[in-house]
């Protein structure tokens, strides 16, 4: 017996009867395989104006790992007058840590200093993200501190975390462009990207933190960084997407042997202490590219777009993902 074909744009068509789209294509000089480091509810729910409930948000990382994603940047162990939306730091880490739901996802937590990182290690944390800036002007408007001495501050939080076992990963801000500075000499960012790896970081991800590089500029980064001998398999790439170039970028990076990229669920995203910087790359939007390119990445796209819906009711507002919006509707085929 054959089976009727679908009508996609019948009423009553939900998303399970969509066609399997996009269409998949495989590229030349590309990964197999890409892990996605989600961003979405620390990236995300930092630079939101409602204050999210901590069940929200322990609600929000259930779902999001439910729908495939294995690393889900939970939180931050920051200075509360400094990000009031993460107050609930400790509250939500050790209700994550406690469900047996998110037994094997990895929860990596931003700690700027010793005393974030005693907070996060109370509480069991197995991965902690440092962040560094490749400017002098947002070192201090985000950390109170230059270059120097944030380096120095994060120096014995990565030995420290790496005698109590856990990973440590290091940002690194404003590789791309810089609101007050202007255009970031590349050296700049390589000196800093070496300082982090040197004290013991696994992984280093660039941050476009206003979301203006292009992908020359991430050619370039990347090929310096290779000759200053930081290997495209230690970095991973954190791209804003104020001017829409986050997914083009990040396909620079991929043909560059990057391999891990930041993205976040919905396109939630910004930093309070850059008043230029929007969302992050919607995971959804790499989902798409990723799908059509052949790429594995273990996540299920409908799954993580009904999660950004459901947390786009929560905080009152459409998402700003495409993908996400597009999947909203019942059919790709509609006229
Ligand atoms: P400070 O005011 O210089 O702090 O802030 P301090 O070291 O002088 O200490 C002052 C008080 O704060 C002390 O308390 C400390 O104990 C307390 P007191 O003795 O006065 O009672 N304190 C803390 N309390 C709780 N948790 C802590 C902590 N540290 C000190 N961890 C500090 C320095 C680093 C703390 C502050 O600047 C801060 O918290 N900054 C965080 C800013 C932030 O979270 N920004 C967003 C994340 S970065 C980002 O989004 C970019 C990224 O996505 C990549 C990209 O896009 O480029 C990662
Ligand atoms: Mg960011």
């Amino acid at each position: 017996m054959t089976s009727a074909p679908q009508d996609p744009g019948a009423a009553g068509d939900g998303p399970a009867a969509r066609p399997p789209l996009p269409e998949v294509v495989p590229a030349d000089g590309l990964p197999a395989r890409v892990r996605i480091h989600e961003v979405g509810p620390r990236d995300g729910l930092q630079n939101e104006q409602t204050v999210v409930p901590v069940e929200v948000k322990a609600e929000f990382v259930r779902r999001l790992a439910a729908a495939g994603l294995s690393t889900v940047e939970a939180t931050s162990f920051v200075h509360p007058r400094w990000v009031p939306q993460l107050a609930d730091a400790a509250e939500l880490f050790a209700t994550l840590t406690a469900d047996p739901e998110l037994r094997g996802v990895d929860l990596p937590v931003l700690v700027p200093n010793d005393r974030g990182l005693d907070r996060a290690l109370e509480l069991g944390a197995r991965h902690v993200a440092v962040f560094a800036s490749a400017t002098e002007s947002f070192a201090r408007a985000n950390l109170n501190r230059t270059v120097e001495e944030s380096l120095a501050m994060f120096a014995p939080v990565a030995s420290r975390a790496a005698a109590a076992g856990a990973r440590i990963r290091g940002y690194v801000s404003m590789c791309f462009g810089d609101p007050w500075e202007g255009a970031v000499p590349v050296a700049q960012v390589v000196r800093v990207c070496r300082a982090l790896r040197d004290m013991g970081c696994a992984e280093i991800s660039l941050g476009d933190t206003i979301g203006v590089a292009t992908p020359g500029q991430v050619e370039a980064l990347l090929t310096a960084l290779g000759t200053a001998g930081v290997a495209p398999e230690e970095l991973a790439v954190h791209f804003h997407d104020t001017y829409g170039q986050a997914l083009s970028n990040t396909l620079t990076a991929l043909r560059h042997g990057v391999t891990t990229v930041d993205a976040s669920a919905g396109g939630l995203g910004g930093c309070p202490y850059a008043r230029s910087a929007t969302g992050n790359l919607a995971t959804e939007d790499l989902l798409w590219m990723l799908r059509g390119l052949g790429i594995e990445t273990g996540v299920d796209l409908d799954r993580l777009a009904a999660t950004s819906g459901w947390m786009a009711t929560r905080l009152g507002r459409p998402s700003p993902s495409r993908t996400v919006r597009a999947l909203s509707v019942p059919s790709h085929k509609e006229s």
